[in-house]
């Protein structure tokens, strides 16, 4: 197999020769060409003889022009590098017109390279943020195949609402422009596709917890939409989940999972990217340099996710952090925006408050009101009146916010169903997750990670359409 330029720069293939292919970074002096391959953000610097290419060639060695180059790799003389090529023979695989190639080799807004996030993924910030979106994806698959979890592919396309909130993108083939209306003057779904309504799916949990009460321990990692109207960094209205599922495990167990699947994933991700992470820990300093100074967060990126890494993640329950909140500086100086009291469904103020502020390391909420809650929350037994509370956890990171969001699930049929009526939840057409309950129903737990939550957690990045190629969200669907 053909090396590549991460591969070469470590030096191995000292002396040989070598064929290397790749993107001209830049090209100075008509003599050395910085040749990247996007298997690292160091090049290798490709060495032209003199007087070996002709002007015309040498006119088309431009910054983004795809060459292959062959010839001795050798010891470099210069500083910064390792090895270097001497090309004996290159040829211009393609050509790239420098006065119309939107990429400059300098620095460029992020949001000006999601207007061209086609060509983005050439800029060392996107490569790196890659590299570690690829190694957190494999992280997170080896995590739970070591430990036995079986990965079910959950269906994209749904009939249900799995959180019962209403953000669904419909799928449909009838043609919009003359829809078939009902007796009642209603669309008339038993015509479309499905012969019923139908939706993109915005979690596969509740199959998910089906396939746990056969194989007891089972993931998702899938894409989920949610039409949400939320312009927010860290919303998006296609992102992925990953979806873990287990038979017989409480709440604590759920958070215990948790927390070891984020510390082990991160720490396999910083492992095998170092540089990556050394180019955005890098990149955040020079970011936040340009911050007031009351703005800049406190710790590097390596700091923050060795100090994740290396301590507990504080667990309270969502009482205790109203109770916080109540007695916080920030609240008595009326700083937040949002009020808070018993009851509230916590603002981002509020979470930031907690985990950057208080207690300055990601903290596990558990034990939500029952009121703000999806309606397959286990229902907490022994409430005081007027303050039930159902079995949830909330992970919040610095810097992110909510990143996990989980339960115990309600198994007893009875509660489970009234809860649903409650709600105005169809029972009727869920029958099939009803009948979980009915036959050899048992307590079990899961929870959900935003993946791109995840991904701008370890990279540092503020924004989370700067982690996904192409992301998704209001008035903005791109490539
Ligand atoms: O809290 P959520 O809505 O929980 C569920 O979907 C459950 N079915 C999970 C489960 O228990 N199996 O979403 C889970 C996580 C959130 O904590 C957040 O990290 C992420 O998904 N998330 C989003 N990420 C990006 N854009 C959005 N619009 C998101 N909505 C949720
Ligand atoms: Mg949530």
């Amino acid at each position: 197999m053909r090396p590549d330029i991460a591969t070469i720069l470590k030096g191995t293939q000292i002396d040989t020769q070598i064929t290397v292919m790749g993107w001209v970074r830049t090209f100075r002096n008509n003599q050395f060409i910085a040749l990247n391959d996007g298997s690292t953000n160091h090049n290798l610097q490709v060495v032209v003889p003199l007087d070996s290419l002709d002007e015309t060639q040498l006119k088309r060695i431009t910054t983004s022009a795809c060459i292959r180059a062959t010839g001795q790799l050798i010891q470099s003389l210069g500083k910064g590098q390792t090895v270097e090529l001497v090309a004996d023979a290159i040829e211009i695989l393609g050509d790239s017109d420098a006065e119309k190639y939107p990429l400059q080799p300098k620095k460029h807004s992020l949001e000006f390279l999601r207007e061209i996030a086609h060509l983005r993924f050439r800029t060392n910030t996107f490569a790196s943020v890659n590299r570690l979106r690829n190694a957190l994806i494999f992280g997170i698959h080896q995590f739970f195949q070591e430990r036995n979890f079986l990965n079910i592919h959950t269906p994209i396309i749904s009939a249900s609402d799995a959180e019962g909130a209403g953000e669904m993108f419909r799928v449909t083939t009838l043609d919009i422009e003359a829809l078939p209306k009902d007796e009642n003057d209603k669309i008339d779904f038993t015509q479309d596709f499905f012969g019923r309504s139908t939706n993109l799916t915005v979690s596969g949990q509740l199959e998910a917890e089906l396939a746990a009460m056969a194989f007891t321990k089972v993931y998702t990692f899938g894409p989920t939409f949610r039409a949400e109207n939320s312009n927010t960094a860290r919303h998006l209205a296609e992102f992925w989940m990953i979806e873990p599922e287990v038979a017989f495990n409480d709440l604590k167990d759920n958070a215990d999972l948790a927390e070891d699947m984020m510390k082990t994933v991160i720490r396999y991700a910083m492992e095998k990217h170092p540089d990556d992470i050394d180019f955005l820990d890098a990149r955040l300093a020079e970011e936040e340099k340009q911050k007031p100074a009351n703005e800049r967060v406190e710790f590097s990126l390596k700091e923050k996710l060795n100090f994740v890494l290396d301590n507990q993640f504080e667990r309270i329950t969502y009482t205790e952090a109203i109770d916080i909140l109540l007695q916080s500086p920030a609240y008595k100086k009326k700083k937040f925006k949002y009020d808070v009291s018993w009851g509230i469904d916590m603002q981002s103020e509020h979470e930031r408050y907690l985990v950057e502020k208080h207690f300055k390391k990601p903290v596990i909420v558990t034990d939500y009101p029952k009121n703000i809650k999806a309606f397959y929350m286990r229902q907490n037994d022994h409430c005081e009146a007027g303050k039930e509370t159902v079995a949830a956890m909330d992970i919040l990171a610095p810097g992110i916010g909510e990143i996990i969001g989980g339960s115990q699930r309600e198994e007893r049929l009875d509660k489970l169903e009234q809860r649903m009526q409650e709600m105005h939840i169809p029972t009727k057409e869920m029958f099939w997750y009803l009948d979980t309950r009915r036959f050899g129903t048992c307590k079990h737990a899961g929870f959900g990670l935003g993946f791109e939550r995840l991904v701008q957690f370890v990279t540092g990045m503020g924004n989370i359409r700067d982690v996904i190629p192409f992301p998704r969200t209001p008035k903005n669907c791109e490539f």
